[in-house]
C-alpha cells in the first residue's frame, strides 16, 4: 500500500490540499520537497506536481530532473507543473495578458478524454497564475480551454502525462475531485485503500515489527493525537507501553482524574503523575506569557525524565506527531526556525536520547479522528477542542497563583458544560475563558464589589492559522454570565471577545 502516490511540491500554498483530496479517495499519498525526489520515484504509481508561487522564467524557481519521472510512471502537473512542463520542453510560457485569478469555466473539454470523464463543459475551476501558456510542448494535445485561458489543460501524446492550469485541489473546482479522482483511479489504476481499518491492521503489524519486546514511553496529554498514538501502541505491544500523564494544574477542573479514568478503561498503561505544585511553584511571579512557556516546558521535561528513569530497561520515545508537523520540517522553506529552543540549554534529557517511534506521522488531524473512531475511542473523547499545552497558564494574564487557577477553572467549567447543554460545542472550534488582570466595580446586593473581570472566547477555525469569533446566542451569554457571577466568588463581570485571528490571537497570551 506505501508508494501509492507522489506529490512533488514546488512551495505552492494549496500543496497540502492536494494531499488531502487526494487521501479523502481513500488514496495514500506523501508530499516531498522538489528536490529531493526519492530514490524509488519509479515504484509509485502516480505523481503530481504542485504549483508554485515562483514564475518557471525565473532563474531561481525549481527546475527539477523529471527525467525518472516522465514516461515511466503516470504524472499530473498542476499549475506550476503544466508551466514547467511546456517551458522546458518545446512550448512557450508568457506573462499573461489578462486576468487569470479566481473563478473561470471551462469552455470546451476535447470529447473521449479520460481524464475529463463526468465533467461537463461549464464546470467552474480554479485559476492562480500570472504566466501562460502560450505554446503547448512538443506532443502536447489541447484537452480543455476557458474564455481565457487557450491552454487550460492538455496531455503528451503516447505518454500518460497530463497538464492542467487551475487547481482541482481547491473547493472552488467544482468537478477538482472528480478530475483527481479520473487521474489516479481510470489512468493511474491506483487502488483505493486507504481506509481508516487498512491503516490500523499495517500500523500495528508495523509497530510489533518495529518494536518487538522493547519498551515504549509515551507522554499523554488528554488530547486526541497522543490518546490516539496511545491506543495504536497498545494494539500492537500491549503493557510494553508506559504512559505518562502529567497534572501540571494547568487544567481544566476535573480534568486530570476524568482522563485518567478514561485512559484506565481504555486498558492503557498510564501512570498519573499531579506535578501541579511543582509547576506552579516554577511559575511564581512570572508574567511574561514566553517565559511561562519555558518555565512549563522545562518543567514537563524535568517531570517526564524523572518518570522515564522509574522505568527500566525502555528503549522507545512514542510521540503524537502528526503529517503537517512532518510537512513543516522536510518544506520547500526547509525546517521551521521555532523548534523548541529550550531543548538544547544544558544538554539533552536522558528520555530523548531514546528511539523515537511516530505512529501518526503520516496522518491529517481529520484522519487521525477517523482512525480513532475505527479503534472505538470514545467520539466525545476525539472531538474534544483543541487546548494549549501551557493549558490554563497563558489564559491567566499576569502572574499565576492556585486561586487564579481556581478561579479560572469554575468559569471555564461553567463556559464548556453550557456549550454541550445548549449543543453548541460541536459548532464551535475551541472556546475558553480568560482571566484578566483588572478588578472593577459592582454591586451585589447592597455591597459594592470589586473584583475580577473574566472573558470568554469562542472562534471557528480549520486550523488554527485563522480564525473568526462565534456569534453564540445572546440568551446563551446572557445565561452563561449571570451563572459565572452568581456561582464564582472573585467574578463580577463577564466580557465577550469579539476579536478575529487576525489581527488577533486566539489566545490572548
Ligand atoms: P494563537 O493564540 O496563536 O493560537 O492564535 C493558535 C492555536 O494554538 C494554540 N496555542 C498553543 N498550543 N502551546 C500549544 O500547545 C502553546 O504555547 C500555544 N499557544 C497557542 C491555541 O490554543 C490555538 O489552538
Amino acid at each position: 500500500m506505501q508508494n501509492n502516490v507522489l506529490i512533488l511540491d514546488f512551495g505552492s500554498q494549496y500543496t497540502q490540499l492536494i494531499a488531502r483530496r487526494v487521501r479523502e479517495l481513500n488514496i495514500y499519498c506523501e508530499i516531498h520537497p522538489f528536490h529531493k525526489i526519492p530514490e524509488n520515484v519509479s515504484e509509485f504509481k502516480a505523481v503530481i506536481l504542485s504549483g508554485s508561487p515562483f514564475s518557471v522564467r525565473a532563474e531561481d524557481a525549481p527546475h527539477p530532473d523529471l527525467s525518472k519521472i516522465r514516461g515511466k510512471v503516470p504524472m499530473l502537473a498542476v499549475c506550476y507543473g503544466a508551466q514547467y512542463l511546456a517551458h522546458f520542453h518545446g512550448g512557450k510560457v508568457e506573462p499573461s495578458e489578462t486576468r487569470e485569478y479566481g473563478r473561470a469555466n471551462l469552455s470546451v473539454i476535447k470529447d473521449a478524454e479520460m481524464l475529463f470523464d463526468d465533467i461537463t463543459e461549464n464546470s467552474q475551476v480554479w485559476m492562480s497564475h500570472s504566466d501562460t501558456i502560450k505554446e503547448l510542448p512538443k506532443n502536447g494535445v489541447r484537452l480543455a480551454s476557458t474564455h481565457d485561458v487557450l491552454n487550460a489543460a492538455y496531455r503528451i501524446d503516447g505518454e500518460e502525462t497530463y497538464a492542467i492550469q487551475f487547481h482541482p485541489e481547491v473547493y472552488h473546482s467544482t468537478d477538482g475531485k472528480q478530475l483527481l479522482e479520473n487521474f489516479l483511479v481510470k489512468i493511474s489504476k491506483v487502488e483505493q485503500e486507504w481506509t481508516p481499518e487498512a491503516f490500523v491492521d499495517m500500523t500495528v503489524a508495523d509497530l510489533k515489527q518495529q518494536i518487538g519486546n522493547e519498551k515504549v514511553v509515551l507522554g499523554l496529554s488528554g488530547g486526541v493525537d497522543s490518546t490516539v498514538a496511545a491506543v495504536l501502541l497498545n494494539k500492537a505491544i500491549g503493557d510494553n507501553l508506559y504512559c505518562i500523564f502529567v497534572n501540571n494544574g494547568l487544567l481544566r477542573k476535573n480534568e486530570f482524574d476524568s482522563v485518567l479514568d478514561q485512559y484506565k478503561d481504555m486498558g492503557l498503561n498510564v501512570k498519573g503523575v499531579d506535578s501541579s505544585a511543582r509547576f506552579l511553584d516554577a511559575l511564581k511571579g512570572i508574567s511574561d506569557p514566553e517565559e511561562k512557556r519555558k518555565k512549563i516546558g522545562n518543567t514537563f521535561i524535568e517531570v517526564f525524565d524523572d518518570e522515564a528513569h522509574e522505568i527500566t530497561g525502555v528503549t522507545f520515545l512514542a510521540q503524537g506527531t502528526i503529517y503537517p508537523d512532518v510537512i513543516e520540517s522536510i518544506s520547500v522553506n526547509g525546517p521551521s526556525a521555532t523548534i523548541k529552543s529550550h531543548h538544547n540549554v544544558g544538554g539533552l534529557p536522558d528520555f530523548m536520547k531514546l528511539k523515537i517511534v511516530e505512529p501518526l506521522r503520516m496522518l491529517f488531524k481529520d484522519e487521525v479522528r477517523r482512525v480513532g473512531a475505527e479503534m472505538g475511542i470514545d467520539p466525545e473523547l476525539l472531538g474534544r477542542h483543541p487546548f494549549p499545552g501551557p493549558g490554563l497558564a497563558i489564559r491567566i494574564l499576569g502572574d499565576i497563583t492556585a486561586e487564579k487557577v481556581r478561579v479560572l477553572q469554575e468559569v471555564d467549567h461553567i463556559f464548556i458544560q453550557g456549550l454541550k447543554d445548549w449543543m453548541l460545542y460541536d459548532k464551535v472550534w475551541q472556546a475558553g475563558a480568560i482571566l484578566l488582570p483588572v478588578s472593577s466595580v459592582g454591586v451585589m446586593g447592597d455591597e459594592r464589589t470589586y473584583e475580577k473581570v473574566v472573558a470568554l472566547r469562542a472562534v471557528e477555525s480549520t486550523d488554527g492559522m485563522t480564525a473568526d469569533w462565534v456569534d453564540l446566542p445572546h440568551e446563551f451569554l446572557q445565561k452563561t454570565s449571570n451563572t459565572i457571577i452568581n456561582r464564582v466568588k472573585g467574578v463580577n463581570r463577564v466580557v465577550y471577545d469579539i476579536s478575529s485571528k487576525p489581527p488577533a490571537t486566539i489566545e490572548w497570551e
